[in-house]
């Protein structure tokens, strides 16, 4: 297993290529079930959660093509192929490394009638139901039945009929297994209360350029009128706006100034929001975001909320900046219930963060110094880093294999602006 040694205090500076977005890339795969023509997905990131939904595809018969991609370069291009499908079933072993493979169970129902998939297990940062995915299945016509740690769920003789369904939370995850199953159906389903976050957006354009019929698209009520078919399409992955924006938190709590090439300001305007009140000046240009540390950094309220809220995929790396504000900081976190577990590894390295419930007050400004830190989910390592990269002295952190499902090439990313960072064989 790998190791990351960070020697903090080096100024970043210099600019970063946003990789393809992770989560966006996870619902655009199972797409290419839904036709038996190719789909081909350009800016793929390289992580290890992709290589898994490959497995996962190729378990069901999808045969997959790397194309022509440099190993020096960042991305790459998949062709998938469904035109046979061999099996419906998503197995234990693969859906319990990735939580996202539950994302097959919406094309595999629209496009076979049927699908088995393991419940994905517990996770790190909450208890992470899966009951909307299945009750909008099910609001579609879909009988569910849960046996021996597998979900089944079957359509009606000659398919689902569509249907509609208001979500009580706003869940991403669950919308887009919904949409992936409502663009087959023989319907017109509705969606209320749907999750609008960017990477909801990208799925939605990959379906209509596959020729399915949405309406309202960004919008929380959506409208899906079925199709008989849908064709394939190649397709870009919208840039990492998770990765853009720790980014700039890693460059910011070390008073640079980087360019984060290819980023989508639109797309974490909360974000940009966010860094702005802390004291980070942000511009947008043609070519992406660029991010400059100006003076000491201000504390901060921040609460995190379904899109168009601050993201809380990014509350952990807003956390380890704020460790170094004059002031007092609280943040909220009001999505996952158990996603503070970066907080005593930060506390090991000299934060001074309290926790109440879902809250964190981050009294600043901390002399960070470093330490031995273990990564304990994705977002949560990346705070780590960012806190090492300020640190006195070095940070050692260990069980990476988070960071790899998550940034590309992280290491190469932060040496490019300058970082003192390397892996090490553990
Ligand atoms: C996705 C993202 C993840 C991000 C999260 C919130 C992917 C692969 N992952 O996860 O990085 O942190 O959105 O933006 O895209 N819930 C239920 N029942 C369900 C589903 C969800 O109660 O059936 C609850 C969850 O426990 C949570 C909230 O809804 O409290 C939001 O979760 P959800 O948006 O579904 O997250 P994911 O899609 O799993």
């Amino acid at each position: 297993m790998d190791k990351l040694v960070i020697r903090g205090g080096n100024r970043l500076s210099g600019t970063i290529p946003i990789s393809g977005a992770k989560n966006a890339a996870l619902t655009l795969i199972p797409c290419a079930l839904l036709s038996e023509e190719p789909v081909t997905l350009r800016n793929l990131p390289r992580l290890a959660d992709i290589d898994g939904f490959q497995h996962l595809m190729n378990q069901f018969g999808v045969t997959t093509a790397i194309q022509g991609t440099r190993p020096e370069d960042f991305g790459r291009v998949m062709t998938l192929e469904a035109t046979r499908i061999t099996s419906s079933v998503a197995p234990y072993d693969l859906v319990r490394k990735m939580r996202a493979s539950i994302l097959v169970l919406g094309p595999m129902l629209a496009r076979m009638g049927e699908a088995t998939v393991s419940m994905p297990g517990g996770c790190a940062i909450g208890n992470r139901p899966i009951d909307l995915h299945l009750k909008a299945l099910e609001a579609f016509g879909a009988e569910i039945e849960l046996t021996q740690g597998y979900v089944k769920a079957m359509a009606p003789d000659g398919g689902l009929p569509g249907g509609e369904f208001d979500f009580p939370v706003v869940s991403v995850g669950a919308t887009e297994n919904a949409l992936m199953a409502a663009v087959l159906a023989n319907g017109t389903s509705r969606l209320f209360n749907a999750a609008r976050e960017p990477e909801i957006v990208d799925l939605c354009n990959l379906l209509v350029a596959m020729g399915a019929e949405i309406e309202n698209i960004g919008q929380s009520d959506l409208t899906i009128h079925g199709v008989k078919r849908l064709n394939g399409a190649t397709y870009k992955v919208m840039p990492d706006r998770i990765e853009a924006g720790s980014y700039a938190c890693a460059a910011a709590i070390t008073g640079g100034d980087v360019r984060l090439e290819g980023a989508n300001a639109n797309d974490m305007a909360s974000t940009i929001h966010a860094l702005r009140n802390i004291g980070i000046e942000i511009e947008e240009d043609a070519k992406g975001i660029h991010a400059r540390a100006n003076g000491a950094l201000k504390p901060a309220n921040l609460t995190t909320a379904p899109f168009p809220g601050l993201a809380t995929d990014m509350q952990a790396q807003l956390m380890s900046l704020l460790c170094k504000a004059e002031g007092t900081s609280v943040l909220k976190e009001t999505i996952f219930e158990n996603r503070f577990m970066h907080v005593p590894e930060l506390s090991r390295m000299g934060a001074e963060i309290e926790t109440e419930g879902r809250t964190a007050i981050v009294k600043g400004p901390a002399d960070l110094t470093g330490a031995e830190v273990m990564a304990t989910d994705l977002r949560a390592s990346m705070s780590l880093i960012i806190a090492a990269l300020a640190a006195e002295g070095e940070t050692t952190v260990r069980r990476i294999y988070h960071l790899d499902r998550g940034y590309e090439r992280l290491e190469e990313k932060l040496q490019l602006v300058g970082a003192d960072i390397e892996r090490l064989d553990d």
